[in-house]
């Protein structure tokens, strides 16, 4: 007996009425009013994640993109729809773009599952889109490939070259400090974004295209070409054109994003010194393939894996620098001997064959060889203690290098609206050595994990040239923000951790080189204080997106994922 065909183009997942034939039928008149031909319908269809939106300023060159990615798909005998999902921007998404991430997961999971598509394109750029569209594509399981907007160009404000958004940060400290006044200020923002695109800083954007070229999920080159140039065009042309190829050959994620491709990934983000959060998404993008990240054995990475990127906030260029020295390619180079180079990528080619057939490195000074590194080791140290059971981060590479190692004394703020409140009051109690600790800004406690964990600098100690304290929190940060921070505090304040426990005064103890954080308290008063702490209440939280979320989201070392998104634990360890 012939087995039977697997559906594909327009002939799979039918709506059911009892009659295939009749559920055929009646899509095809629908979708004929789009103008569609039986010839053009007959051909494999690429769907195209069209995540252009006025909110979303990053993703501005989104249409432009969509059109090279369907001339592509044509010029390759496909056809290619596109069709919109939640997108989503760092600043107009409340309470956080984060609290959102999940949602546009799930928006995509579905509707690349349930419409007819043998193949999809995923238009990501801003920093939650990338991992949404890839645990979203994760879990559909149809081939899928993955195209950036793409990098802005820098700006100039008096001179000066400028980066979105470490400048952004680094301006408005020096408005805070008296520095620049209100007339500067403004005129600084009208050039700290001067084209669309992505933050062009190695923020969490710039780390997630990146980290995503070596997971072997974008074409090579992909990562950093700015979001003005005509080869991002170019490359958007290829992309659709290789997603009919991958419909064809029905190369899906789970067949990329393996443990080692994975583990490739992560070598990137050291090596770049890259956001923190590329550690949080690409743990999620795991989890929805059942593989677990291994925070110690990452952290052991970071030992073999020194900083090589000199970008902003670690260094001093910016993405376009990055791309005119020839994008990712120098970078897996350089750390060749490390990667899994047999991992196959969209291209149907191995990652070494990729690095292989890349054009020849030219003389350039923005990735390093790693016999004169930015940072000797990776960027991202993981830390345990009383404080952190269940673990924490510090981006060392962009921390004051002194507070590495550090004993001060607690000063507590209770949440993000008691920080807003009381930071800049002359009268706080507050010293440089202090350590500032900021409560209920993780997944639950905020919610939604804002990037709040850059607590400024209290504005009197600004004011007296204090440019970095130690400032631990559950929340996450910018890849675009500097300093001694430890992030990602699990379990969070809102779950009882320790970090709820913490008063004002009490001692905290930071050793980066023996990877410890510890509140010096003992377990009777530590008891004492668990009995009589109360849970964080969010308004709205029995209903609704905002009840879902509270109900599953999971902790910064599981991704923050929702718990019922992922499938049960495989055994399978990354990196
Ligand atoms: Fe979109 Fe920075 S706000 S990448």
């Amino acid at each position: 007996m012939s087995e039977k065909k697997k559906p594909t183009g327009m002939e799979q997942g039918l709506v059911n009425y009892g009659d295939a034939g009749f559920s055929l039928f009646l899509r095809k008149a629908f979708i004929k009013a789009m103008g569609y031909s039986d010839d053009a319908l007959s051909k494999p269809i690429v769907g195209i994640v069209n995540t252009y939106s006025g909110y979303n300023a990053c993703h501005r060159t989104v249409p432009d993109l969509v059109e090279a990615i369907r001339r592509g798909v044509m010029m390759a005998g496909g056809i290619a729809v596109d069709f919109p999902v939640v997108s989503i921007h760092e600043s107009f998404s409340a309470p956080t773009s984060m609290f959102l991430r999940n949602l546009m997961a799930i928006d995509t999971e579905e509707l690349v599952r349930a419409q007819p598509m043998d193949s999809v394109v995923l238009i990501g750029g801003c920093d939650k889109t990338v991992p949404a569209l890839l645990m979203g594509a994760a879990s559909a399981g149809r081939p899928a490939i993955l195209e950036v907007t793409g990098p802005m160009m820098t700006g100039f404000f008096k001179g000066e070259r400028l980066g979105a958004c470490t400048d952004c940060r680094r301006m408005w400290g020096m408005h805070r400090a008296g520095e620049l006044d209100a007339e500067e200020i403004a005129a600084a923002g009208d050039k700290l974004m001067p084209t669309a695109g992505t933050c062009m800083v190695m923020g969490t954007a710039s780390t997630m295209a990146l980290m995503s070229e070596a997971l072997g999920m974008m074409l090579p080159g992909g990562a950093a070409i700015p979001a003005v140039h005509a080869d991002r065009l170019r490359h958007a042309e290829a992309t659709g054109a290789r997603a009919v190829g991958m419909a064809k050959e029905g190369l899906t994620p789970d067949k990329i994003m393996t443990k080692e491709a994975f583990a490739n990934a992560f070598k990137m983000l050291l090596a770049t010194g890259g956001s923190t959060n590329g550690l949080v998404h690409m743990t999620a993008v795991a989890g929805r393939l059942g593989i677990e990240v291994d925070l110690d054995a990452l952290d052991a990475l970071s030992d073999e894996i020194p900083v090589l990127v000199d970008l902003k906030p670690s260094g001093q260029h910016y993405m376009e620098d990055l791309n005119n020295a020839g994008g990712a390619t120098p970078i897996l180079r350089e750390i060749r001997e490390n990667l899994a180079l047999d991992c196959m990528t969209v291209t149907g080619r191995t990652l070494g064959e990729e690095i292989d057939s890349a054009p020849a490195d030219w003389g350039q000074q923005v990735v390093r060889p790693r016999s004169n590194p930015i940072y000797p080791k990776g960027g991202i140290a993981v830390l345990k203690g009383s404080l952190a059971p269940n673990g924490a981060i510090i981006k060392q590479s962009a921390a004051a290098q002194h507070l590495l190692k550090h004993e001060g004394r607690a000063v507590v703020f209770e949440n993000l609206e008691d920080l807003a409140e009381r930071l800049d009051d002359p009268n706080l109690d507050v010293n440089p050595d202090d350590v500032l600790v900021l409560k209920n800004a993780g997944p639950k406690g905020a919610p939604g994990m804002p990037e709040s964990g850059y607590i400024p600098i209290p504005k009197k100690l600004a004011q007296a040239g204090v440019k970095d304290m130690l400032r631990i929190s559950d929340a996450r940060m910018s890849g675009t923000a500097f300093g001694a921070i430890v992030l990602h505090i699990s379990p969070e304040a809102a779950e009882c951790g320790p970090l709820g426990l913490v008063e004002t005064g009490d001692r905290i103890l930071l050793d980066v080189e023996a990877r410890r954080l510890d509140l010096m308290v003992d377990d009777q008063e530590l008891e004492k204080r668990r009995r009589a702490w109360q849970p964080v209440q969010h308004k709205g939280q029995d209903r609704g997106y905002l009840k879902l979320y509270l109900d599953e989201v999971t902790q910064a070392e599981e991704g923050t994922d929702f718990r019922f998104l992922m499938p049960a634990k495989s055994g399978v360890k990354t990196p």
